[in-house]
């Protein structure tokens, strides 16, 4: 079956707002936390959250796959449209009732190699609920990036001395380390940099031009896949940290994402030119 644009979208917004309220409900009370790797957490209501969200797809579509942060052999991994799904993304900060996380959700047409298996993911349509501060982030190929019913731009900022850069670390020691390690290369140059604790959220920062850049490595599709799509649509520019046109796998990728106007010289940074 193939559905049409404005309905995978009209979906995905009642959607991942539905799982938003859940998730803000839950939020201060008392939690089940435990630790899936190293530094990683998962908690009661990251489960029942994509448990609301597969359910609600699954009913509407029952064709589509999922790629989902926490695991879930009951779902298809395949489909004409595949959902990548982050159900709380700022894990850490929701457990310790930090008021900064967001649902993200994304509806992608599945790219297949010569074998047929899944090679890679193209966002069609991309949500990110922010529940705290009731801001829905939303974006469909070729609509453009919104805000509510406010239409996003990224920032107009070109000069790499005033801007605002999001940074935060993955979760793995050796990866962490070398986030840290970029930071003096780019730490006094820029105007300020902020950790959010929510590389989705952040992404969608930088597509309403509220943060100039973000940096973090070892990015999962369920992290980037509805926000990508957001910085695609809002006008800015997406890559690897070397400055290579970036893809994004299971395997992790490492991100550097921005208004585009100075991006060139943030990666010259980085790399110590
Ligand atoms: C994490 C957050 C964090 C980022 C990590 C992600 P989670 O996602 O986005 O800001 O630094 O790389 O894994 O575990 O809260 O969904
Ligand atoms: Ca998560
Ligand atoms: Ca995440």
């Amino acid at each position: 079956m193939q559905e049409s644009i404005d309905l995978l979208y009209a979906v995905a917004k009642e959607t991942a707002v539905a799982a938003g309220r859940l998730a803000k409900e839950m939020w201060s009370q008392p939690r089940q936390i435990s630790e899936k790797g190293f530094r990683d957490l998962v908690t009661d209501a990251d489960i029942a959250t994509q448990a609301l969200i597969t359910d609600v797809l699954q009913k509407k579509f029952p064709d589509h796959g999922y790629l989902t942060e926490e695991e879930d052999s009951d779902l298809s991994e395949d489909g004409p449209i595949i959902w990548i799904i982050d159900p709380i993304d700022g894990t850490t900060n929701y457990s310790r009732q930090q008021p900064i996380y967001c649902v993200s959700l994304a509806a992608t047409h599945p790219l297949h190699d010569a074998e047929g298996n899944i090679s890679g993911y193209e966002p069609i349509v991309g949500i990110v609920y922010d529940p705290m501060q009731d801001e829905l982030f939303h974006a469909a190929k070729g609509m453009g990036a919104w805000l509510g019913d406010r239409q996003l731009k990224t920032s107009s900022v070109t000069e790499i001395g005033k801007a605002i850069i999001g940074i935060d670390r993955p979760y793995n020691e050796l990866i962490s380390a070398s986030v840290t390690d970029l930071l003096p290369h780019f730490g006094k140059t820029v105007n300020s940099t902020r950790n959010l604790g929510s590389a989705t959220l952040a992404m969608a920062w930088v597509a309403a031009g509220r943060f100039d850049g973000y940096l973090n490595c070892n990015l999962k599709p369920w992290d980037v896949a509805a926000a990508w799509l957001l910085i695609e649509e809002a006008g800015g520019q997406l890559s690897d940290i070397y400055g290579n046109s970036a893809q994004w796998s299971t395997a992790g990728m490492d991100l550097f994402c921005s208004n585009g106007r100075f991006h060139q010289s943030f990666i010259n940074l980085l790399s110590g030119k």
